[in-house]
């Protein structure tokens, strides 16, 4: 397949830390597709302006990482569902009428790695605990009310932030403080760690698992380590569990599609790829 000239890229800043171009470049060559996929670092105070001009950056489309993915929005011709709700795009790309055009895959990619890696996993889809209100914490609880998830609780440290996207997302979501989190447990299908508690350089994640029912399915975001403290909690007293590379690489799906026009797939050979440059052994 041939498509000169079709140019993507992570923008945001700082860009050099992405492993977007390792995940993209990965598809185009496995897939053969005449493509490139590179960095722009956007310097806050130029982002607005970047972001407005965007249909003649030269890009197709784009990715974008912190701290600009509200201002990508809000310079958006159009956004999607996800991105409406989230107030915040990290997809991007020109569509026919030269519009500008957002989306935020960040949910989807929640959706894709649980789809991937524990099939069925939303059948009952009943009651989730997600621990953490940022913003993948929004992307998450817009991920499971779209799986009809009936209800969906929410606990933060700052207890401003659960209660601010409870409001936000309304109907299904509720806020709660820490310490409701044994009382919780017992009623929940899906345990979700938003934050970034337990990755490598920061705080444990501490949790006291007693109350947890034994088929409830356990979720972390942070993938390095890739099992944490959490999950091999979880797993030692026998719940299901879904580690969180899948998430980072699911969410790049839409965005290659769209701008290279395949559905690329994630593979055991791209998970071994990303996680062997973070420096995460498996
Ligand atoms: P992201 O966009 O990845 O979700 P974020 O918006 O910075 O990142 O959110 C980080 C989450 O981790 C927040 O829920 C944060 O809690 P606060 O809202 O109270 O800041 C949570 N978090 C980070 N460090 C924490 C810590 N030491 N203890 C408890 N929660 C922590």
């Amino acid at each position: 397949m041939s498509a000169p000239g079709r140019k993507a890229a992570i923008t945001g800043h700082p860009v050099a830390h992405s492993r977007s171009p390792l995940i993209h470049g990965y598809w185009l060559k496995q897939l053969g597709i005449e493509g490139e996929y590179g960095r722009v670092d956007v310097a806050p105070e130029t982002a607005d302006a970047y972001y407005r001009a965007f249909s003649t950056s030269g890009l197709i489309g784009a990715n974008v990482t912190v701290p600009h993915k509200e201002t990508a929005a809000k310079a958006c011709d159009w956004l999607d569902s996800a991105a409406k709700a989230m107030g915040a795009a990290n997809t991007l790309w020109v569509d026919d009428r030269g519009r500008i055009c957002g989306a935020n895959t960040d949910g989807l990619g929640f959706l894709g790695n649980l789809d991937q890696l524990a099939p069925g996993w939303d059948q009952s889809a009943g009651t989730a605990l997600v621990i953490g209100a940022g913003g993948a914490a929004r992307a998450i609880v817009w991920a499971l009310l779209s799986r009809k998830f009936t209800s969906v609780h929410i606990i933060n440290r700052t207890a401003e932030k659960a209660q601010k996207i409870a409001d936000e997302f309304g109907t299904g979501t509720f806020a709660h403080s820490w310490d409701e989190l044994g009382t919780l447990l017992g009623k929940t299908d899906l345990l979700v760690n938003s934050t970034s508690l337990g990755m490598t350089g920061n705080p444990p994640l501490e949790i006291d698992l007693t109350n947890l029912r034994g088929d409830a399915l356990v979720n972390d975001i942070v993938y390095a380590p890739l099992e944490t403290d959490l999950l091999k909690a979880a797993a030692k007293r026998g719940n299901p569990v879904v580690d969180g590379i899948g998430m980072l690489l699911h969410q790049a799906v839409p965005g290659f599609e769209r701008w290279f026009g395949v559905r690329p797939e994630v593979t055991d050979e791209l998970r071994t790829l990303v996680l062997k440059d973070l420096g995460v052994t498996t």
